[in-house]
């Protein structure tokens, strides 16, 4: 048999491993019961030792090697591309560290829960300077030119340096800053909040309306709920979302089920030929976040958007006829400091990604010892948004990333936001109906324009060579902050 064949055949073989790890994942972040942890731990250690000694052994290297030498279609050929970039990256790290990583996140993840609980950072440092440690021979062993942190975040966004980074946030700080100092002089949006409770069986119906107009594919993906809202993806037929209700704000829902929504698109929108298995099926989490985004701030956050879904609402939630729609929409863009990052507007996300960029980088080149991050993260808080929290559970204890040992991984929101805004000015051009087309919920309209020039690609390029494709330019942040100052000029009646 040509090798090609063969090749394939064992891709096919990794990804159903990994959609086994997938659903053991999609589950026990759902619906499975507490005492099935430690039994679930074994079985999704199991199902991804399958898929990585059968990904990283000799013989796939000589397969591509072999496929390589042959004759390929198109196709063939880019599949053939993907499937080296990643196990070449791959290979790079000794299987036992993986193996090692995933016991010591395993207990700095359950570490942290009860620091956070308790309020109490010295529970986590301990686990956390073992994470950091084995992320610092991985990083020695991906290889890097100028610092250990540019290897951890080109896992996660190939191609982009920490220097890069660190050249961007700059001036998009200087932009938001001063968007903030602008929209202390405009007009707050007040926030409706009806004294009526909103059903949970209710949201459902309002948030399957949205993913009716999104064409989100509810026979090839289904909609549940998480208490940390993600998607996951088993095969192009099986794209699970999530999202979480609160019984005193409808919006809080839709708007994540926008975001995943706009995850799930991306992973449905992928030709079957170039869905390998999920995690290798996309150039970077930063391509992915910039979908989310667009569904989530491009679109369900703008004024054309609920032009036409506010008829919808005021049919599932008749209480909201007291609010005008332009009203209802300006109250969704309100934008105020807050401590808690997955909580903050779109002017002030940013500015907590920035910090964390800051800590994680110093942490892992060891510049700060793990003991002064409470410290730092308030002293940050502080200059970037004039807050401070009054207990580490708000601040520096927040996020799950760190323990899970997901360094490098925190850019990649900021970059989706940008590509998002640079994408969007291109889309803008190339259909000078979309304002309409979105306000009449035609919003296949944007969904094919991002198939056609992102979706349909899979992973062949990578992320810079993408933006460049489809832009006909490099990541350029000036979209971002002509984006936001004029949106938010507008919200604020400046
Ligand atoms: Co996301």
């Amino acid at each position: 048999m040509m090798s090609i064949k063969i090749l394939r055949e064992r891709i096919r073989k990794i990804g159903h491993y990994e959609a086994m790890a997938a659903l053991l994942d999609w589950d026990q972040n759902t619906y499975m019961p507490a005492k099935a942890a430690g039994d679930r731990a074994l079985l999704m250690e199991e199902a991804t030792r399958l898929s990585v000694e059968l990904f990283l052994a000799d013989q796939t290297g000589e397969l591509i090697e072999a496929a390589e030498a042959g004759t390929l279609t198109p196709t063939e050929k880019n599949i053939v591309k993907i499937v080296k970039r990643e196990y070449i990256k791959n290979r790079k790290i000794p299987s036992e560290s993986h193996v090692r990583l995933k016991g010591e996140t395993a207990r700095a993840f359950e570490a942290w829960r009860a620091a956070k609980e308790e309020n109490d950072f010295s529970r986590f440092a301990p686990a956390l300077e073992k994470v950091l440690e084995i992320c610092r021979e991985q990083a020695d062993s991906l290889g890097y030119q100028n610092e250990p942190y540019d290897a951890m975040l080109d896992l996660y966004e190939p191609g982009i340096k920490a220097a890069e980074v660190e050249t961007i946030i700059r001036p998009l700080q200087e932009c938001l800053t001063g968007l903030l100092g602008d929209l202390d002089n405009g007009g707050k949006p007040d926030v409706f909040t009806p004294a009526a409770a909103f059903p949970l069986q209710l949201q459902e119906e309002l948030n399957h309306q949205l993913l009716k107009l999104m064409h989100f594919d509810l026979e090839g993906g289904q909609l549940s709920t998480a208490p940390h809202p993600f998607t996951i993806t088993m095969s192009p037929g099986d794209v699970r979302i999530t999202t979480r209700y609160n019984k005193h704000d409808p919006f809080s829902s839709l708007l994540g089920t926008a975001h995943e929504a706009g995850h799930g698109l991306y992973e449905q929108g992928i030709p079957e030929d170039l869905m390998l298995w999920s995690e290798i099926s996309t150039p970077s989490l930063g391509i992915h976040e910039s979908q989310s985004r667009f569904w989530e701030n491009g679109i369900v956050r703008s004024l054309d958007f609920w032009k036409c879904f506010y008829p919808r609402l005021l049919e599932i939630f008749p209480v909201f006829k007291q609010c005008k729609v332009e009203d209802l929409w300006r109250s969704l863009n309100r934008v105020e400091p807050s401590l808690i990052r997955v909580e903050a507007d779109e002017v002030t996300y940013n500015l907590h990604i920035m910090l964390r960029f800051e800590i994680e980088r110093e942490l892992l080149n060891g510049k700060v010892p793990v003991s002064r991050l409470p410290e730092l993260w308030n002293e940050k808080m502080k200059s970037y948004l004039g807050i401070e929290p009054s207990t580490d559970s708000e601040g520096v204890l927040q996020d799950v990333h760190w323990s899970m040992g997901l360094f490098g991984y925190f850019p990649t929101y900021m970059l989706g936001n940008l590509y998002s805004a640079q994408f969007s000015h291109k889309m803008v051009k190339d259909i000078p109906d979309l304002s309409a087309a979105v306000a009449e919920g035609r919003l296949e309209v944007p969904l094919q324009w991002l198939r056609t020039n992102i979706h349909n690609h899979g992973n062949i390029y990578q992320p810079g060579e993408l933006v460049k494709m489809v832009t006909g330019e490099s990541l350029n942040i000036n979209y971002f902050t002509d984006y936001i100052k004029s949106k938010y000029h507008e919200i604020y009646r400046l």
